[in-house]
């Protein structure tokens, strides 16, 4: 996997699954556009970017926002003029409450965060990508967007929502040489997960996320890179015939339904 000359943009960015996938481009040659709300966290990261030798500019966005959104891909067009490669990452999880008591303004913001945030991400760097006539695009959806979870039904609607639409935006612009596909994580060692088992488990959430990693067939939550890796690859011209997919990476998680889901509340 070379991405030597290319350009890629990765949202949420600053820390876990994001700064994996920035790092991994950049080693691999690629200029790197991070994108974070958290502006401590993404400089840090094109901070990491350049002491390794690389070339990164950091550009503090909401993706939420559609001003932000169409200011991180003119920065990137007036910095590096393309973008080759398009990690849409960021997300949130909320909260963890069943359904008939989840807090409203919390399911606004996860989609808000999750979809809205994905949506605008394409919105805006489609049309670049079709005017180059080239692109690739990896969405972070989750196993969440596959199978539910109890306890969680902002995040599990959002990320069958980016299914839904990586499905739609690949069939839009196959013809034009632009790739859109997802990958769904399944546990992976981020802060994300230490604060679901913080939720899902208050009184001694070590020990639920040992029983949760018990439950994964690997015996393991997944790391960062491991995921990354599977983005690269995505985005890579050895997938070039892979569009409107979404790839698993949760050491068989969900190949193995039911022990995962209720293992974290036991
Ligand atoms: N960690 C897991 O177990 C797991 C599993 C499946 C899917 N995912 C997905 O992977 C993606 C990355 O998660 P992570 O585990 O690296 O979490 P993380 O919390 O470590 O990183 C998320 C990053 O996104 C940024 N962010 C959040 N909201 C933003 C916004 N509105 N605008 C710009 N940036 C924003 C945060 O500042 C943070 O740097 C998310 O979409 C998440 O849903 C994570």
């Amino acid at each position: 996997m070379d991405f030597t000359g290319k350009v890629a943009l990765v949202t949420g960015a600053g820390n876990g699954i994001g700064r994996a996938a920035s790092l991994g481009f950049a080693k691999r040659g690629a200029k790197l556009v991070v994108v974070d709300r958290d502006a401590a966290a993404g400089e840090a990261t094109a901070g990491i970017v350049r002491q390794q030798g690389g070339e990164a500019l950091f550009v503090a966005a909401d993706v939420t926002q559609s001003a932000d959104v169409q200011a991180y891909v003119k920065a990137a067009l007036d910095t590096f003029g393309a973008i080759d490669c398009f990690h849409n990452n960021a997300g949130i999880e909320g909260a963890v409450t069943p359904t008939a008591e989840y807090d409203e303004a919390m399911f606004d913001a996860v989609m808000g965060v999750n979809v809205k945030g994905v949506f605008l991400g394409l919105r805006h760097v489609l049309p670049v990508m079709l005017k180059q006539q080239r692109g690739a695009i990896v969405n972070t959806a989750s196993v969440a967007g596959l199978v539910g979870t109890p306890g969680m039904p902002a995040y599990v609607a959002s990320k069958h929502a980016v299914l839904g639409l990586t499905k739609v935006a690949a069939g839009e612009v196959a013809r034009a040489g632009v790739r859109v596909n997802a990958v769904c994580p399944g546990p992976i060692d981020t802060r994300m997960i230490h604060a679901l088992e913080g939720m899902m488990s208050p009184s001694d959430p070590a020990a639920a996320g040992q029983r949760y990693q018990n439950s994964i067939p690997i015996g393991r939550y997944g790391t960062a890179e491991e995921v990354a890796n599977v983005v690269l690859f995505l985005c890579s011209d050895l997938a070039g015939n892979v569009t409107g997919a979404q790839y698993v990476v949760d050491g068989g998680r969900t190949a193995t339904p039911g022990a995962a889901t209720t293992a974290m509340a036991r």
